[in-house]
Protein backbone atom coordinates (compact mmCIF):
# COMPACT_ATOMS: atom_id res chain seq x y z
CA UNK A 1 0.00 0.00 0.00
CA UNK A 2 1.70 3.28 -1.09
CA UNK A 3 1.48 6.04 1.70
CA UNK A 4 -1.70 7.90 -0.68
CA UNK A 5 -3.57 4.53 -0.59
CA UNK A 6 -3.08 5.05 3.33
CA UNK A 7 -3.99 8.35 3.94
CA UNK A 8 -7.01 7.65 1.33
CA UNK A 9 -8.35 4.19 2.88
CA UNK A 10 -11.52 6.15 4.85
CA UNK A 11 -12.06 8.28 1.95
CA UNK A 12 -12.79 5.57 -0.75
CA UNK A 13 -14.62 3.61 1.94
CA UNK A 14 -16.96 6.29 3.02
CA UNK A 15 -17.60 6.92 -0.40
CA UNK A 16 -20.85 9.19 0.87
CA UNK A 17 -20.21 12.70 2.85
CA UNK A 18 -22.53 15.81 4.29
CA UNK A 19 -21.41 19.31 3.00
CA UNK A 20 -23.03 22.16 5.27
CA UNK A 21 -22.82 25.89 3.69
CA UNK A 22 -23.82 27.94 6.48
CA UNK A 23 -22.67 31.39 7.52
CA UNK A 24 -24.37 35.03 8.08
CA UNK A 25 -25.69 34.61 4.39
CA UNK A 26 -28.55 32.08 5.92
CA UNK A 27 -30.05 35.88 7.30
CA UNK A 28 -30.96 37.17 3.69
CA UNK A 29 -31.71 33.54 2.61
CA UNK A 30 -30.32 34.20 -0.64
CA UNK A 31 -27.48 31.54 -0.71
CA UNK A 32 -24.10 32.08 -0.39
CA UNK A 33 -23.23 34.75 -3.48
CA UNK A 34 -26.26 36.97 -2.14
CA UNK A 35 -23.45 39.99 -1.94
CA UNK A 36 -22.12 39.93 -4.84
CA UNK A 37 -25.49 39.21 -6.93
CA UNK A 38 -27.31 41.99 -5.19
CA UNK A 39 -24.16 44.06 -5.01
CA UNK A 40 -24.53 44.78 -1.21
CA UNK A 41 -21.85 46.74 0.07
CA UNK A 42 -20.17 45.91 3.59
CA UNK A 43 -21.70 48.17 6.03
CA UNK A 44 -25.41 46.25 4.76
CA UNK A 45 -24.08 42.87 4.66
CA UNK A 46 -22.57 42.95 7.72
CA UNK A 47 -25.84 43.72 9.48
CA UNK A 48 -26.84 40.12 9.26
CA UNK A 49 -23.98 39.08 11.62
CA UNK A 50 -26.35 41.39 13.87
CA UNK A 51 -29.25 38.91 12.95
CA UNK A 52 -27.29 35.78 13.32
CA UNK A 53 -28.15 33.78 16.23
CA UNK A 54 -29.33 30.00 15.52
CA UNK A 55 -31.08 29.09 18.85
CA UNK A 56 -32.20 25.80 17.33
CA UNK A 57 -28.57 24.31 16.30
CA UNK A 58 -28.29 21.20 17.23
CA UNK A 59 -24.95 19.22 16.06
CA UNK A 60 -25.95 16.16 17.70
CA UNK A 61 -29.20 15.84 15.83
CA UNK A 62 -27.13 16.87 12.03
CA UNK A 63 -24.73 14.10 13.20
CA UNK A 64 -27.21 11.82 13.60
CA UNK A 65 -29.55 12.07 10.59
CA UNK A 66 -26.29 12.34 8.57
CA UNK A 67 -24.56 8.96 9.94
CA UNK A 68 -28.46 7.58 9.50
CA UNK A 69 -28.33 8.39 5.98
CA UNK A 70 -25.24 6.96 5.01
CA UNK A 71 -22.43 9.93 5.13
CA UNK A 72 -19.42 9.26 7.03
CA UNK A 73 -17.99 12.60 6.80
CA UNK A 74 -18.90 16.02 6.93
CA UNK A 75 -17.47 18.86 5.14
CA UNK A 76 -18.37 22.57 7.02
CA UNK A 77 -17.86 26.14 5.78
CA UNK A 78 -15.33 27.72 8.50
CA UNK A 79 -15.32 30.73 5.83
CA UNK A 80 -17.01 31.36 2.76
CA UNK A 81 -16.04 34.17 0.19
CA UNK A 82 -17.93 36.68 2.22
CA UNK A 83 -15.07 36.09 4.64
CA UNK A 84 -16.98 35.75 7.61
CA UNK A 85 -15.37 32.95 9.70
CA UNK A 86 -17.51 30.29 11.54
CA UNK A 87 -14.94 29.50 14.32
CA UNK A 88 -13.25 32.12 16.58
CA UNK A 89 -10.81 32.98 14.53
CA UNK A 90 -7.57 34.83 16.22
CA UNK A 91 -6.89 37.52 13.19
CA UNK A 92 -9.78 38.91 11.95
CA UNK A 93 -13.15 39.81 14.06
CA UNK A 94 -15.29 39.53 11.43
CA UNK A 95 -16.37 35.99 13.13
CA UNK A 96 -18.99 33.63 15.00
CA UNK A 97 -18.68 35.09 18.53
CA UNK A 98 -18.82 38.27 18.28
CA UNK A 99 -22.72 37.63 17.20
CA UNK A 100 -25.60 37.56 19.21
CA UNK A 101 -25.47 33.46 19.39
CA UNK A 102 -21.12 34.13 20.93
CA UNK A 103 -20.14 30.22 20.74
CA UNK A 104 -17.97 28.79 18.54
CA UNK A 105 -20.49 26.68 15.82
CA UNK A 106 -17.25 24.94 14.11
CA UNK A 107 -16.26 23.54 17.71
CA UNK A 108 -19.82 22.05 18.38
CA UNK A 109 -20.08 20.70 15.30
CA UNK A 110 -16.84 19.18 14.51
CA UNK A 111 -17.34 17.80 18.30
CA UNK A 112 -20.80 16.24 17.75
CA UNK A 113 -19.78 14.82 14.28
CA UNK A 114 -16.39 13.26 15.52
CA UNK A 115 -18.54 11.26 18.64
CA UNK A 116 -20.65 9.44 15.76
CA UNK A 117 -17.99 8.63 14.34
CA UNK A 118 -17.62 10.70 10.96
CA UNK A 119 -14.68 11.99 9.59
CA UNK A 120 -14.02 15.86 9.90
CA UNK A 121 -13.64 17.91 6.71
CA UNK A 122 -13.12 21.35 6.71
CA UNK A 123 -14.37 23.72 4.10
CA UNK A 124 -11.48 26.98 3.82
CA UNK A 125 -12.43 29.61 0.93
CA UNK A 126 -9.15 30.77 -0.53
CA UNK A 127 -11.34 33.94 -1.66
CA UNK A 128 -12.29 36.17 0.69
CA UNK A 129 -14.13 39.56 -0.07
CA UNK A 130 -13.59 41.20 2.89
CA UNK A 131 -9.80 41.12 3.16
CA UNK A 132 -8.31 44.74 2.77
CA UNK A 133 -5.60 42.69 1.21
CA UNK A 134 -7.07 39.86 -1.58
CA UNK A 135 -6.51 41.59 -4.99
CA UNK A 136 -10.11 41.74 -6.44
CA UNK A 137 -11.14 40.41 -9.94
CA UNK A 138 -13.77 40.12 -11.89
CA UNK A 139 -15.58 37.88 -9.17
CA UNK A 140 -15.30 40.23 -6.34
CA UNK A 141 -17.77 42.60 -5.38
CA UNK A 142 -15.40 45.77 -5.85
CA UNK A 143 -14.58 44.68 -9.18
CA UNK A 144 -18.07 44.37 -10.05
CA UNK A 145 -18.70 47.79 -8.58
CA UNK A 146 -16.64 49.52 -10.98
CA UNK A 147 -13.23 49.79 -8.70
CA UNK A 148 -10.18 48.84 -10.59
CA UNK A 149 -7.29 50.57 -8.01
CA UNK A 150 -6.13 47.60 -5.94
CA UNK A 151 -2.37 49.34 -6.37
CA UNK A 152 -2.52 49.88 -2.44
CA UNK A 153 -3.10 45.77 -1.67
CA UNK A 154 -0.67 43.69 -0.45
CA UNK A 155 -1.12 40.12 -1.54
CA UNK A 156 1.40 38.95 0.64
CA UNK A 157 -0.43 39.75 3.80
CA UNK A 158 -3.90 38.11 2.71
CA UNK A 159 -1.57 35.22 2.22
CA UNK A 160 -0.04 35.40 6.36
CA UNK A 161 -3.53 35.76 7.24
CA UNK A 162 -5.00 32.67 5.16
CA UNK A 163 -2.06 30.49 6.16
CA UNK A 164 -2.72 31.80 10.08
CA UNK A 165 -6.26 31.14 9.55
CA UNK A 166 -5.42 27.48 8.39
CA UNK A 167 -2.76 27.05 10.77
CA UNK A 168 -5.65 27.72 13.79
CA UNK A 169 -8.14 25.79 12.51
CA UNK A 170 -5.60 22.79 12.09
CA UNK A 171 -3.84 22.86 15.59
CA UNK A 172 -7.69 24.06 17.75
CA UNK A 173 -10.26 21.59 16.77
CA UNK A 174 -8.11 17.82 16.74
CA UNK A 175 -7.65 15.65 14.25
CA UNK A 176 -9.13 16.80 11.43
CA UNK A 177 -9.67 14.22 8.12
CA UNK A 178 -9.96 16.10 5.28
CA UNK A 179 -9.49 19.57 4.18
CA UNK A 180 -11.80 21.55 1.37
CA UNK A 181 -9.67 25.16 -0.06
CA UNK A 182 -12.23 27.18 -2.63
CA UNK A 183 -11.17 27.79 -4.96
CA UNK A 184 -9.01 29.22 -7.50
CA UNK A 185 -10.55 30.61 -10.58
CA UNK A 186 -9.12 31.26 -14.27
CA UNK A 187 -8.24 34.76 -13.16
CA UNK A 188 -5.45 33.40 -10.05
CA UNK A 189 -2.79 30.86 -9.92
CA UNK A 190 -1.82 28.50 -7.41
CA UNK A 191 1.32 30.79 -6.90
CA UNK A 192 -1.29 33.42 -5.28
CA UNK A 193 -1.63 30.85 -2.17
CA UNK A 194 1.81 29.49 -2.85
CA UNK A 195 0.03 26.45 -3.28
CA UNK A 196 3.05 23.86 -2.34
CA UNK A 197 3.96 26.03 0.69
CA UNK A 198 0.26 25.92 1.93
CA UNK A 199 0.50 22.07 1.87
CA UNK A 200 3.68 22.03 3.40
CA UNK A 201 2.10 24.02 6.47
CA UNK A 202 -0.93 21.72 6.50
CA UNK A 203 0.81 18.52 5.93
CA UNK A 204 3.18 19.30 8.96
CA UNK A 205 -0.16 20.08 11.37
CA UNK A 206 -1.83 17.11 9.93
CA UNK A 207 0.23 14.44 8.64
CA UNK A 208 -2.75 12.29 7.70
CA UNK A 209 -4.74 15.27 6.22
CA UNK A 210 -5.92 14.77 2.75
CA UNK A 211 -6.46 18.02 0.58
CA UNK A 212 -8.58 18.68 -2.29
CA UNK A 213 -7.37 20.25 -5.95
CA UNK A 214 -8.60 23.61 -5.97
CA UNK A 215 -5.43 25.39 -4.57
CA UNK A 216 -4.94 25.49 -8.50
CA UNK A 217 -6.75 26.17 -11.54
CA UNK A 218 -4.69 23.85 -14.19
CA UNK A 219 -4.71 20.29 -12.01
CA UNK A 220 -1.53 19.68 -13.86
CA UNK A 221 1.02 20.33 -10.80
CA UNK A 222 -0.22 17.76 -8.80
CA UNK A 223 -0.95 19.77 -5.11
CA UNK A 224 -3.80 17.69 -4.18
CA UNK A 225 -5.09 14.41 -3.16
CA UNK A 226 -8.12 14.31 -4.64
CA UNK A 227 -10.37 15.74 -7.66
CA UNK A 228 -13.53 17.85 -6.93
CA UNK A 229 -16.10 17.94 -9.88
CA UNK A 230 -19.16 19.62 -9.07
CA UNK A 231 -22.84 19.15 -9.43
CA UNK A 232 -22.46 16.66 -12.08
CA UNK A 233 -21.39 12.62 -11.78
CA UNK A 234 -18.83 12.46 -14.28
CA UNK A 235 -19.28 9.56 -17.22
CA UNK A 236 -16.09 7.85 -16.03
CA UNK A 237 -13.64 7.80 -13.61
CA UNK A 238 -11.34 11.57 -12.97
CA UNK A 239 -8.63 11.12 -15.17
CA UNK A 240 -5.70 13.71 -15.78
CA UNK A 241 -2.91 12.95 -18.15
CA UNK A 242 -4.43 8.94 -18.95
CA UNK A 243 -3.57 8.71 -15.01
CA UNK A 244 -6.97 7.76 -12.65
CA UNK A 245 -7.37 9.68 -9.54
CA UNK A 246 -9.35 9.69 -6.36
CA UNK A 247 -12.75 11.95 -6.54
CA UNK A 248 -15.73 13.25 -4.92
CA UNK A 249 -18.53 15.82 -6.33
CA UNK A 250 -19.96 18.55 -4.72
CA UNK A 251 -24.35 18.04 -5.31
CA UNK A 252 -26.83 20.49 -4.09
CA UNK A 253 -30.08 19.24 -2.69
CA UNK A 254 -32.09 22.22 -4.61
CA UNK A 255 -29.98 24.64 -6.95
CA UNK A 256 -28.12 26.39 -3.70
CA UNK A 257 -25.44 25.74 -1.66
CA UNK A 258 -26.38 28.61 1.09
CA UNK A 259 -29.92 28.62 2.48
CA UNK A 260 -31.88 30.20 -0.08
CA UNK A 261 -35.99 30.43 1.53
CA UNK A 262 -37.64 31.10 -1.91
CA UNK A 263 -35.48 27.37 -3.96
CA UNK A 264 -38.28 25.05 -2.77
CA UNK A 265 -37.19 22.59 -6.11
CA UNK A 266 -35.58 19.53 -4.09
CA UNK A 267 -34.26 16.80 -5.92
CA UNK A 268 -36.12 13.61 -5.50
CA UNK A 269 -34.44 10.96 -3.06
CA UNK A 270 -34.48 8.73 -5.84
CA UNK A 271 -32.12 10.65 -8.09
CA UNK A 272 -29.91 11.41 -5.30
CA UNK A 273 -29.70 7.52 -4.74
CA UNK A 274 -28.86 7.00 -8.29
CA UNK A 275 -25.92 9.48 -7.99
CA UNK A 276 -24.09 8.25 -5.11
CA UNK A 277 -24.51 4.79 -6.63
CA UNK A 278 -23.21 6.13 -9.88
CA UNK A 279 -20.17 7.66 -8.11
CA UNK A 280 -19.46 4.68 -6.31
CA UNK A 281 -19.21 2.60 -9.44
CA UNK A 282 -16.64 4.85 -10.70
CA UNK A 283 -14.09 4.91 -7.68
CA UNK A 284 -15.60 8.35 -6.50
CA UNK A 285 -17.08 9.80 -4.00
CA UNK A 286 -20.72 12.38 -3.37
CA UNK A 287 -20.61 15.35 -1.31
CA UNK A 288 -24.07 15.93 -0.41
CA UNK A 289 -24.76 19.50 0.59
CA UNK A 290 -27.28 21.24 3.45
CA UNK A 291 -28.01 24.53 3.58
CA UNK A 292 -29.30 25.37 7.33
CA UNK A 293 -31.14 28.27 7.71
CA UNK A 294 -30.22 31.48 10.27
CA UNK A 295 -32.05 29.40 13.22
CA UNK A 296 -29.83 26.75 12.66
CA UNK A 297 -32.59 24.52 11.15
CA UNK A 298 -32.14 22.21 8.05
CA UNK A 299 -34.90 23.00 5.80
CA UNK A 300 -37.71 20.25 5.44
CA UNK A 301 -36.96 19.42 1.40
CA UNK A 302 -33.29 18.13 2.87
CA UNK A 303 -34.67 16.19 6.15
CA UNK A 304 -37.05 14.40 3.81
CA UNK A 305 -34.14 13.15 1.52
CA UNK A 306 -31.58 12.24 3.98
CA UNK A 307 -34.71 10.03 5.82
CA UNK A 308 -35.59 9.10 2.73
CA UNK A 309 -32.20 7.63 2.27
CA UNK A 310 -31.85 6.22 5.79
CA UNK A 311 -34.57 3.83 5.10
CA UNK A 312 -32.73 2.34 2.07
CA UNK A 313 -29.52 2.33 3.43
CA UNK A 314 -30.64 0.26 6.64
CA UNK A 315 -31.07 -2.91 4.06
CA UNK A 316 -28.39 -1.31 1.30
CA UNK A 317 -25.36 0.21 2.48
CA UNK A 318 -23.15 -2.52 2.30
CA UNK A 319 -23.55 -2.35 -1.62
CA UNK A 320 -22.05 1.44 -1.11
CA UNK A 321 -19.83 1.55 1.69
CA UNK A 322 -16.15 0.26 1.16
CA UNK A 323 -16.81 -0.41 -2.54
CA UNK A 324 -15.46 0.72 -5.79
CA UNK A 325 -15.60 0.54 -9.28
CA UNK A 326 -15.68 -3.05 -11.13
CA UNK A 327 -14.71 -4.64 -14.06
CA UNK A 328 -17.20 -6.39 -15.34
CA UNK A 329 -20.04 -4.80 -17.73
CA UNK A 330 -23.20 -4.51 -15.92
CA UNK A 331 -26.75 -5.26 -17.69
CA UNK A 332 -27.63 -2.16 -19.79
CA UNK A 333 -29.07 0.77 -17.74
CA UNK A 334 -27.90 -0.88 -14.37
CA UNK A 335 -25.00 -0.11 -12.35
CA UNK A 336 -22.42 -2.61 -10.33
CA UNK A 337 -20.21 -2.00 -7.39
CA UNK A 338 -18.04 -4.36 -6.21
CA UNK A 339 -16.19 -5.28 -2.65
CA UNK A 340 -13.86 -8.28 -2.68
CA UNK A 341 -15.48 -11.43 -4.71
CA UNK A 342 -18.96 -9.87 -3.96
CA UNK A 343 -20.62 -7.94 -7.38
CA UNK A 344 -23.51 -5.41 -6.26
CA UNK A 345 -25.85 -4.90 -9.40
CA UNK A 346 -28.18 -1.89 -8.65
CA UNK A 347 -31.31 -2.09 -10.62
CA UNK A 348 -32.79 1.43 -9.98
CA UNK A 349 -36.18 0.48 -11.42
CA UNK A 350 -38.16 -3.47 -11.30
CA UNK A 351 -36.89 -5.18 -13.72
CA UNK A 352 -39.45 -5.75 -16.55
CA UNK A 353 -38.61 -9.50 -16.77
CA UNK A 354 -35.64 -11.80 -16.71
CA UNK A 355 -32.35 -9.97 -16.34
CA UNK A 356 -29.34 -10.96 -18.65
CA UNK A 357 -25.91 -10.69 -17.28
CA UNK A 358 -23.51 -9.86 -20.05
CA UNK A 359 -20.65 -12.11 -18.88
CA UNK A 360 -19.82 -13.73 -15.60
CA UNK A 361 -20.40 -18.00 -17.04
CA UNK A 362 -19.01 -20.12 -14.75
CA UNK A 363 -18.01 -17.17 -12.55
CA UNK A 364 -21.07 -16.88 -10.22
CA UNK A 365 -21.13 -18.98 -6.94
CA UNK A 366 -25.10 -17.40 -5.50
CA UNK A 367 -27.45 -14.37 -6.34
CA UNK A 368 -29.66 -12.86 -4.05
CA UNK A 369 -31.85 -9.97 -3.12
CA UNK A 370 -29.78 -7.84 -0.65
CA UNK A 371 -32.95 -6.99 1.23
CA UNK A 372 -34.18 -10.18 2.61
CA UNK A 373 -31.41 -12.62 1.10
CA UNK A 374 -33.60 -14.52 -0.89
CA UNK A 375 -32.58 -16.55 -3.52
CA UNK A 376 -32.68 -15.08 -6.93
CA UNK A 377 -33.04 -18.02 -9.47
CA UNK A 378 -30.84 -18.42 -12.64
CA UNK A 379 -32.64 -19.51 -15.76
CA UNK A 380 -31.52 -22.40 -17.62
CA UNK A 381 -34.40 -23.19 -19.19
CA UNK A 382 -38.00 -22.50 -21.00
CA UNK A 383 -40.42 -24.83 -20.71
CA UNK A 384 -38.19 -27.77 -21.90
CA UNK A 385 -36.09 -25.79 -24.02
CA UNK A 386 -32.51 -25.75 -22.59
CA UNK A 387 -31.50 -21.92 -23.21
CA UNK A 388 -28.14 -20.74 -24.63
CA UNK A 389 -25.54 -22.47 -21.81
CA UNK A 390 -23.81 -19.14 -22.14
CA UNK A 391 -26.35 -16.62 -21.12
CA UNK A 392 -26.40 -15.91 -17.85
CA UNK A 393 -30.27 -15.28 -17.46
CA UNK A 394 -31.75 -14.20 -13.43
CA UNK A 395 -35.55 -13.63 -12.68
CA UNK A 396 -35.45 -11.27 -10.03
CA UNK A 397 -39.21 -10.59 -8.39
CA UNK A 398 -40.50 -7.95 -10.15
CA UNK A 399 -42.65 -6.63 -7.77
CA UNK A 400 -39.59 -5.21 -5.87
CA UNK A 401 -39.34 -1.61 -5.09
CA UNK A 402 -36.99 0.89 -7.07
CA UNK A 403 -33.20 0.91 -5.65
CA UNK A 404 -33.17 -3.12 -5.29
CA UNK A 405 -30.02 -4.25 -5.20
CA UNK A 406 -28.84 -7.87 -6.07
CA UNK A 407 -25.89 -9.57 -4.22
CA UNK A 408 -23.84 -11.24 -6.49
CA UNK A 409 -21.15 -13.89 -5.03
CA UNK A 410 -18.58 -14.53 -7.14
CA UNK A 411 -16.46 -17.74 -7.12
C1 LIG B 1 -19.03 26.91 -6.21
C2 LIG B 1 -19.78 28.06 -5.55
C3 LIG B 1 -19.42 28.17 -4.12
C4 LIG B 1 -19.56 26.85 -3.41
C5 LIG B 1 -18.76 25.78 -4.14
C6 LIG B 1 -18.89 24.41 -3.58
O1 LIG B 1 -17.69 27.20 -6.37
O2 LIG B 1 -19.51 29.27 -6.20
O3 LIG B 1 -20.18 29.15 -3.51
O4 LIG B 1 -19.10 26.97 -2.12
O5 LIG B 1 -19.16 25.74 -5.46
O6 LIG B 1 -18.04 23.55 -4.25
Amino acid sequence: MSSDDKKLKWFREARFGMFIHWGIYSVPAQGEWAMFYNDWDYNYYDAFKERFNPLKFDPAYWAELAWNAGMRYVVFTTKHHDGFCMYDSKFTDYKITNTPYKKDITAELVKAFRAKGLKIGLYHSLVDWRHEDFIPDPEHPLWKRGERDFKNRDLAKYREYLYNQVRQLLTEYGKIDLLFFDYTSKHKTSAEWDAEKMLELVYSLQPEIIVNDRLTYEKTSKVWDYCTPEVTVPNSQVKIDGVEYDWETCMTMNGHWGYCAQDKGFKSPQTILEALIKCSSLNGNLLLNIGPDALGQIPPGSVNIMENLSEWMKINSESVHGTEKSSHTPPRGMVYTQKGKTLYLHLFSPPMGDVILPELNGKIKNISLLADNSDVPMITHWGTELLDKKEIRIRPPTSIPPMSVLKISLK
